[in-house]
């Protein structure tokens, strides 16, 4: 070669290397990073204080991936379905979901050391335990228990409300923790057990984000709570447990040599985000059928219909299987139930790589370095107008799919629309809810017996502030800002035993 042409070719490259790396440079940074003047500190305020609308503005500036920096950790935040829907099923597994799963430890079962061997022991040992109890079929073993006391706690809760309005939030939670205490745990707790759970529950959202609070009386609470499922479980060592869930637990306390305080913390948890998720949910919906009288009205008939047709009365159908409240007869119920999911479930499912690795957001690559963080934003794909038209209101039968018929907001959803339905309520892969079976069946059955067996209106007074408005500081699934008050009728309903 001679060499004006090596030069010629050297020179070329260099103009090639150069217009490279000057369009590299030009190309803005994948993911963004949402900009913050505090080092370190980045935008760990400003989310802490308000994580929601705070990722909405982001999303709305930077699109469906950007990058924060939380308190000296770099999160990625995700809301593309396909880039939520790769992280939950983590192909390479290469993501840890340890990160919620020690802060909620700390929080919650207030266990501050060894929380590696702990969250281990969660994880590997009492998760699987929880998923096998509470598949759809092994929920018979504890059903005709729940069905029995919830029954029991609801028609109580009317007869002592004199025709007074009623709190809401009293008559589901108490209803609900009655019923599956007594159901799982079996010894039933004391009320003020139940009154502890929620001033604890109160302070989890600024203790898992470290935010000022009157601590006095959520710490007192949490102290009272430990101390009472101590003594509970040493109670059924000492005596023996009776069901699968309690007596596998009770094995991996053993096989572990668990302190008491560690063993109550973690039944803690269990009880905690076992109670609060589905006792929201089912407030919601009520509070959604009682703003519209359509839904309340429709899935009434379908409740009555059901049982007169399949179980001839409702002690029948309490008796029944489960599994019965899966089939077509509750199809509106179950609907109502999603929308209602898809409206207030916040879950934020955070992940920790364990290496360096990928995930693909509308057609783009997101190159994710180890130890960072991954958030899913759930909510965006939940309210996508594309997927959901109407997506902010609550249409009771948009997940019933019967061919060619029109749901209430008069959209025939056509099957591309039915198979994008994108939902992500319980997670997805091997992080996914393990109680999401008993959710539906509480949430079912209370529903069932009270529009059977009751009429509910709202309490004089209450339009003003009625629907509640969603507290920003929430987990899980929304808390309402403000209780419901309402009043109870007895209905006449022919061949069920009265309370
Ligand atoms: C309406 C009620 C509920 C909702 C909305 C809900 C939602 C969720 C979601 C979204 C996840 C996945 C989190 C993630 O991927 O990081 C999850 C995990 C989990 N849920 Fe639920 N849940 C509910 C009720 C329950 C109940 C009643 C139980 C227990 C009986 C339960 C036990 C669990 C457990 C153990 C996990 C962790 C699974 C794992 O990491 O392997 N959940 N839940």
């Amino acid at each position: 070669m001679s060499p004006k042409v090596y030069l010629d070719a050297l020179g070329t490259l260099v103009v090639l290397f150069i217009s490279w790396a000057y369009l590299r440079k030009q190309q803005p940074p994948y993911p963004p990073a949402v900009g913050s003047m505090l080092p370190w500190i980045g935008s760990g305020l400003i989310f802490a204080r308000d994580p929601f609308t705070f990722l909405d503005t982001c999303r709305k500036q930077y699109g469906h991936v950007f990058k924060l920096l939380l308190g000296g950790r770099r999160m990625i935040v995700v809301s593309s379905a396909d880039a939520i829907a790769a992280l939950l099923r983590d192909r390479h597994g290469t993501l840890d979901a340890d990160v919620m799963h020690i802060a909620l430890l700390r929080c919650v079962g207030a266990i501050n050391h060894d929380t590696h061997r702990i969250h281990d022991i969660l994880h590997h040992e009492i998760f699987p335990i929880i998923g096998r109890c509470f598949t759809r079929h092994s929920l018979s073993n504890i059903s005709s228990q729940f069905s029995t006391r919830l029954r029991s706690q609801l028609d109580e809760a009317f007869s002592s409300h004199n025709q007074q309005s009623i709190s809401l939030k009293g008559l589901v939670g108490r209803s609900l923790f009655e019923a599956t205490s007594s159901a799982m745990l079996r010894p039933s707790f004391p009320i003020s057990f139940y009154d502890d759970l929620l001033r604890l529950d109160s302070s989890i959202y600024s203790r898992l984000y470290k935010l000022p609070f009157f601590s006095h009386s959520s710490t007192w609470a949490r102290h009272r709570l430990l101390d009472r499922l101590a003594d509970y479980i040493e109670e059924i060592e000492r005596d023996g447990a009776e069901g699968e869930l309690m007596s596998g637990v009770l094995e991996v306390f053993k096989a572990n040599k668990l302190g008491r305080s560690d063993k109550a913390g973690l039944m803690l948890v269990f009880i905690w985000g076992s109670h609060i998720n589905p006792m929201n949910t089912t407030i919601w919906l009520l509070t959604y059928l009682l703003a519209n009288r359509e839904a309340m009205t429709k899935i009434r008939e379908e409740v009555d219909q059901t049982i007169h047709s399949q179980f001839t009365s409702l002690d029948s159908l309490l008796a029944a299987d489960p599994c019965v409240l899966d089939g077509p007869g509750f199809s509106l119920l179950d609907s109502a139930i999603r929308e209602t999911m898809r409206l207030t479930v916040i879950t934020t499912v955070v992940r920790r790589a364990t290496c360096d690795t990928e995930l693909k957001s509308e057609g783009r690559t997101i190159h994710i370095s180890e130890g960072e963080h991954i958030m899913a934003d759930v909510r965006a794909p939940h309210h996508d107008e594309t997927t959901y038209p109407d997506a902010e209101t609550f249409i009771y039968d948009r997940f019933v799919f019967r061919e060619n018929s029109e749901n209430a907001s008069g959209q025939i959803p056509s099957s591309n629309q039915r198979a994008a339905l994108t939902f992500f309520g319980w997670g997805s892969g091997k992080h996914i809810c393990k109680g999401r079976h008993l959710a539906m069946y509480e949430v079912k059955l209370l529903v069932i017996i009270l529009l059977h067996l009751y009429d509910m209106s709202l309490a004089s007074g209450v339009l003003q502030n009625f629907p509640p408005k969603f507290k920003r500081r929430s987990l899980g699934v929304w808390h309402a800002n403000e209780d419901v008050l309402v009043h109870l009728q007895r209905r006449h309903v022919s061949g069920t035993t009265t309370g």
